[in-house]
């Protein structure tokens, strides 16, 4: 067993990255949230509305320190082993308060990313169900240290994609749904309890070019 790992369940953030009420993303992050349960696995669901906080500026920092919403993400962050976000595509990326979101919380150091397994997947009224989005987050996650899962999963016509109890109106894409997190939350565990890999990583935080480099190794 690895020498962090922790005795209790996995534990697992789930968050739907739209901030409007009838989100069709926040469904999607419930419906994960309830497979993850049903696992046996501990789902911690949060709503884009409990990371409030205001477009990055470097002032703000240097005078305030970090928003109490990009605070909360980095201690629900903490609080996990892995983390699924569940987000929209706006013109073919991410939605700006999300990567706004990504870019505070990676001002904390040492940051919370690196050190997490993550499963993305998206909902979209559009046929390819938003995956556009979900290759570009990618990137900053897999900057910051994140393991992205390979599998990703897209909702394509979300408006009409989910059961009044909420379900997915397609059996076998709800199955697939299922088998993915299945899958992934197999990876988090033997991640998590049984791998022994030394990780290393590069910080750099780019503020200051004279800033040194640093080295870290975990085992
Ligand atoms: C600014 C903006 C840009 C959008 N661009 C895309 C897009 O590129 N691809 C897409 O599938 N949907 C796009 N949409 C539609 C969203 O997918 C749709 O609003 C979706 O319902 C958002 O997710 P939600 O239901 O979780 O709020 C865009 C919506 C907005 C507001």
């Amino acid at each position: 067993m690895r020498a962090d790992a922790h005795p209790g369940p996995l534990r697992v953030l789930v968050f739907g990255a739209a901030l409007r009420a009838e989100s069709t993303n926040a469904r999607l992050a419930s419906l994960v949230a309830r497979m993850i349960a049903d696992t046996g696995v501990t789902a911690d669901l949060a709503a884009m509305r409990d990371f409030d906080m205001p477009p990055y500026d470097g002032d703000a920092e240097a005078s305030e320190g970090l928003p109490e919403g990009a605070l909360a993400l980095r201690d629900r962050l903490e609080h996990c082993d892995a983390f699924v976000i569940s987000s929209p595509e706006y013109n073919a990326s991410m939605p700006g308060v999300l990567k706004n979101m990504i870019d505070w919380v990676s001002r904390v150091q040492p940051q919370p990313f690196k050190t997490k397994h993550a499963l993305l997947v998206s909902a979209s009224p559009s046929m390819v169900g938003g995956n556009r989005g979900l290759w570009a987050l990618r990137v900053p996650l897999e900057h910051l240290g994140t393991r992205v899962y390979p599998d990703m999963f897209s909702l394509a016509k979300a408006h009409q994609g989910f059961t009044e109890d909420g379900m997915l109106t397609d059996s076998g894409l709800q199955e697939r749904l299922a088998e993915t997190v299945a899958a992934f939350l197999r990876l988090v565990e033997a991640d998590v309890r049984y791998v022994c890999l030394q990780r290393r990583w590069y910080e750099f935080r780019g503020d200051r070019t004279e800033a040194p480099v640093t080295q870290r190794a975990e085992d």
